[in-house]
């Protein structure tokens, strides 16, 4: 079986190196890389890096070398084609079969590529010619320097009905491979193929590795339409293709950072004002493919949109076709012009800098999520408020990833009941109304009599690392956050920081082998307390039979309510403030804070009747 070298590429490019290791290697992320232990021979400090730019992992410990293929043939023990295939499956591609047909059409394919390259070729001429005079100066008047001309290998598609297609013809070209590649046009009425594009400013479209394969054509001063694409051929698919990837790659890997423009013109103007990280996509919204391939170069994209009405709309709809493909770690942020502008035209008027603090400011999909919403919806009276919370929850349920649909929901939750209600109505109310709103809101709040706010987050510290040392599968999704925390009780806080160590450099280990290990390092006592029944009867989940789906939602449960521990204080704070200066804003903040108190406190009810649910008859 042989595959062709267009396939493989494709394959290595989305199979993703870095997420194919990391199913077997604990990896972390270090510079452009991404290092971990060695899965090919033993070893206590990492020296397996991965480079998903160039495409291969290697070892400088034993020298192991190569790419996706190679890292599923030797860790599955699979031969070549075998490797293809289950990579190809996990990334739903279909692997081209290997008969003469198929053979035919790669063939094909190749001199297609020599086609249009030979197209791009002319048109960069023709820009450079006599007839070119018009388009070249209508560049020049929009501010694309030859240097841009020349990154973006610009042309012009000269008036002459034929004037593509006797060039293309002079190189032995036929006028079937012309149409095969979208150059030329049959009309119905069976007269002779003409060229597709005429008179107007071309823009070569490449795929990811710079290889033209269709183009864009803008017309020259008003008409319509105002861009053309090419047609749909084998080398070209519109929805799966992003313009300037070629050209943004390396910048967008070194600033961690791509932007998303509408146009063409945008791409240029941005990358003639230093942000040479930017591409569009073709007229149409982005789709699954290309955020796929955005991903790839940065793991929050920055869209740009209008801030207009219809820039609103744009940007709702692609926040909503990327929630099912969220990942940690992986998502989008949006970055609103000034109103009727778009990075072209703002770079013309403001200069560069203007586009940098519109990025800069780029908000990141909740928030946005969220004022697309709001503004829809209003926040005023409880009813609206009902409605906008069913609206934010629609958006977060259809997130697929468990663990960033929590957070969604949790964040879109405090957003709700953060906003200080109808801060205009109290501030004229004045002090008197202020106190008397006031007071009846503090014995309600003075009376319920919890556990102190110290010994809760105490409680809640022992649970998260209890649930880790049951379940160290968990280490790969929270062993981060639980590395970030410190604990109040020392010697908690060192097991917590043993585990982690622990788990880092054995991983796999169970259980059983962490606990023997934990006992042997001398945290017999502390481990004992941390496990015993009466500990655990309010985590069910940490115990060591839970399942692991079990164990990792009450984690983040606790670790949700945990990070609410210094709630109290900001309270207390807010209150002394309050007393101080009683103005409305300083009512408005205590009432904000207050409610999420109360609303934590209704979340930590049902937290608990539901754990109580789960918990079985006492052992004690
Ligand atoms: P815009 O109409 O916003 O154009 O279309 P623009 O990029 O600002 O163009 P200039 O500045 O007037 O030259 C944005 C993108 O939508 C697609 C093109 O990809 C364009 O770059 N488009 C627009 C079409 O495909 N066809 C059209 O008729 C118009
Ligand atoms: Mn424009």
């Amino acid at each position: 079986m042989t595959f062709s070298p267009q396939f493989l590429d494709e394959l290595r490019a989305r199979a993703g190196l870095a997420d194919v290791i990391a199913r077997r290697v604990k990896l972390t992320r270090r510079g452009r890389e991404h290092v971990g232990l060695c899965p090919f021979h033993k070893e206590k400090t990492p020296s397996f890096t991965v480079n998903e730019e160039k495409g291969f992992y290697h070892c400088f410990g034993c020298g192991e070398h190569g790419s996706v293929i190679d890292f599923v043939m030797k860790t599955e023990g699979l031969a070549f084609p075998e490797a293809v295939e289950r990579l190809a499956a996990a990334a739903g591609m279909e692997v081209p079969v290997d008969s003469p047909e198929e053979r035919e059409r790669a063939r094909r394919r190749q001199s297609l590529y020599e086609v249009v390259e030979a197209a791009c070729v002319f048109f960069e001429k023709s820009l450079r010619m006599p007839e070119g005079g018009q388009a070249m100066a209508y560049l020049a008047g929009r501010g694309v320097d030859d240097a841009a001309q020349r990154r973006f290998r610009l042309g012009y598609a000269p008036e002459r009905r034929g004037a593509l297609k006797a060039a293309l013809a002079g190189h032995g070209i036929t006028e079937e491979q012309m149409a095969a590649a979208g150059l030329v046009k049959h009309p119905e009425d069976g007269r002779p193929a003409f060229d597709y594009f005429r008179r107007r400013i071309v823009f070569p479209i490449t795929d990811r590795r710079g290889r033209v394969i269709a183009f864009g054509g803008r017309i020259l001063g008003d008409g319509e339409p105002k861009y053309l694409n090419s047609p749909e051929t084998p080398l070209f698919t519109k929805g799966r293709v992003v313009y300037g990837l070629a050209q943004a790659a390396a910048a967008a890997r070194e600033k961690g950072r791509i932007v998303v423009a509408e146009g063409y013109m945008d791409v240029i103007a941005l990358s003639g004002a230093g942000i040479d990280e930017a591409v569009a996509p073709l007229g149409t919204a982005l789709t699954e493919d290309q955020m796929g391939e955005l991903w790839r170069l940065a793991r929050e994209p920055v869209l740009c949109f209008d801030g207009d009405a219809a820039g609103g709309r744009a940007a709702a709809a692609a926040a909503s076709r990327v929630l099912p493909l969220l990942k940690p770690g992986y998502s989008l942020r949006f970055a609103l012009m000034p109103e009727g502008e778009d990075p072209d035209s703002l770079i013309r008027k403001e200069g560069a800098a203007a586009v940098e603090r519109v990025l800069d400011a780029a908000l990141p999909l909740s928030e946005a999520l969220w004022r697309l919403e709001a503004r829809e919806t209003g926040a005023r009276t409880p009813e609206d408020r009902a409605a906008l919370q069913k609206r934010l929850e629609d958006h977060a349920l259809r997130i697929g990833d468990p663990m960033v649909r929590g957070h969604f929901l949790r964040d879109f939750k405090d957003r709700l009941w953060e906003r200080p209600r109808a801060t205009g109505a109290t501030g004229a109310a004045g002090a008197t109304g202020t106190q008397r709103a006031w007071a009846p809101v503090a014995a309600r709040r003075a009376a319920p009599a919890g556990a102190p706010v110290a010994d809760l987050a105490a409680l809640r510290e022992r649970i998260l690392l209890a649930v880790v040392i049951t379940h160290p599968e968990l280490c790969d999704d929270v062993g981060e956050r639980l590395g970030t925390m410190e604990f109040s009780a020392t010697e908690v806080d060192k097991l917590r920081q043993e585990v982690l160590k622990t788990v880092a450099e054995q991983p796999g280990l169970d259980w059983t082998g962490l606990e023997r290990h934990l006992k042997h390092s001398g945290f017999s006592e502390t481990l004992d307390s941390l496990l015993s029944a009466k500990a655990l009867e309010h985590a069910f989940f940490a115990r060591p039979d839970a399942a692991s789906e079990r164990a990792r939602e009450g984690w983040e449960e606790t670790y949700a309510l945990y990070m609410q521990k210094d709630l109290r204080a900001e309270i207390e704070e807010a209150g002394r403030r309050l007393a101080e200066d009683p103005s409305a804003e300083s009512y408005g903040a205590l009432c904000a804070l207050q409610e999420q108190e109360q609303r934590t406190r209704e979340e930590e009810d049902a937290f608990d009747r539901r754990v109580g649910a789960l918990v079985p008859a006492r052992e004690d």
